[in-house]
């Protein structure tokens, strides 16, 4: 198996290419910047120039791309958005034309919420349900979740067109395996409307990594919206306490005494077997 990762010298990116290349999987690795402590080689390469991106993905059987600019608060929301934009289109049609049958893409929870929050308040500034998961309905409110969403319309197209496997991760907050983010911090004294990224806690790379590999190891058939989570939330309180302390209006799907995570990850388990390990 053939698989190109894009952002290949990135924090997740690293990792994947080591946890994909310790199972064996012939790794193309790509970023525009190089990197030599990796067990593949990284072809240093621009995704907002189509060629080289093409050449990268010819006889793949897989693309995990990663490779994004990773800003939340924007300087210059065009650029962040529209070079999102061109570089996701760029890779997947590359992949496409280069042979893959599954794209795997790193969306982000803030497609369901995001900082900066509304000016005004909006009934839908607010998880939809809780536990959420992967159905759980985008509402981004900065140029970044916005690019991630239009990211995940287009893997749909790609679905629909060529009939390949398309699988958006919305990624919580990472870390590496360990950091201790939260807690009393800003993220609790400032938010009377808890945002999904601290709810979800910080997943560590290597668990994160894992992920990739089982998505990459099981048929899923379609398009797919995956949000995985750790175990704790970044509060490092029950998650019933969370609730009654931060999101009491929000409709629950299951009683409170048999929440344990904010975040449902039983469809990701049961489809790929993987789980968090912390
Ligand atoms: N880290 C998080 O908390 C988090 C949360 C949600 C989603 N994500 C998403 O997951 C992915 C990986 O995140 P990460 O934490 O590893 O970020 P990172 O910044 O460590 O890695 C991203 C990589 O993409 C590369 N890249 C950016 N623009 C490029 C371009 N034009 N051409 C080639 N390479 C380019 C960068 O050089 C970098 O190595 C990103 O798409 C990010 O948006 C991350």
């Amino acid at each position: 198996v053939k698989v190109l990762v894009t952002g290949a010298a990135g924090n997740l990116g690293s990792r994947t290419c080591r946890a994909l290349t310790r199972e064996g999987i012939d790794v193309v690795a790509t970023d525009r910047h190089g990197r030599d402590d990796l067990p593949v080689r990284v072809h240093v390469a621009d995704l907002l120039e189509r060629r080289a991106i093409e050449a990268l993905a010819n006889g793949i059987d897989a693309v995990v791309h990663l490779g994004n600019h990773i800003c939340f608060e924007p300087p210059d929301a065009p650029k962040i958005f529209g070079e999102n934009v061109q570089m996701n289109v760029n890779v997947f049609e590359a992949a496409i034309a280069g042979g893959a049958k599954k794209l795997i893409f790193a969306s982000s929870i803030q497609v369901i919420g995001s900082v900066p929050r509304l000016p005004k308040p909006n009934p839908a500034d607010a998880p939809a349900y809780l536990p959420v998961d992967g159905e759980s309905p985008p509402f981004p409110t900065n140029p970044y979740a916005l690019s991630k969403q239009v990211g995940e319309v287009m893997l749909q197209y790609y679905t629909r067109v060529y009939g390949v496997e398309s699988i958006a991760v919305r990624w919580p907050g990472m870390g590496p395996r360990g950091a201790a983010w939260g807690g009393d911090g800003p993220w609790e004294q400032n938010s009377p409307q808890l945002r999904p990224q601290a709810f979800a806690g910080v997943l560590s790379f290597e668990d994160a990594a894992e992920l990739v590999l089982a998505i990459l190891r099981t048929s899923l058939p379609g398009y797919r919206v995956y949000l995985p989570a750790p175990k704790r939330n970044m509060l490092g309180r029950p998650a019933a306490e969370v609730i009654e302390r931060y999101l009491p209006n929000v409709p629950l799907r299951k009683p409170i005494d048999q929440i344990d995570n904010l975040v449902d990850l039983s469809r990701i388990q049961s489809e790929t077997g993987w789980s968090p390990s912390d």
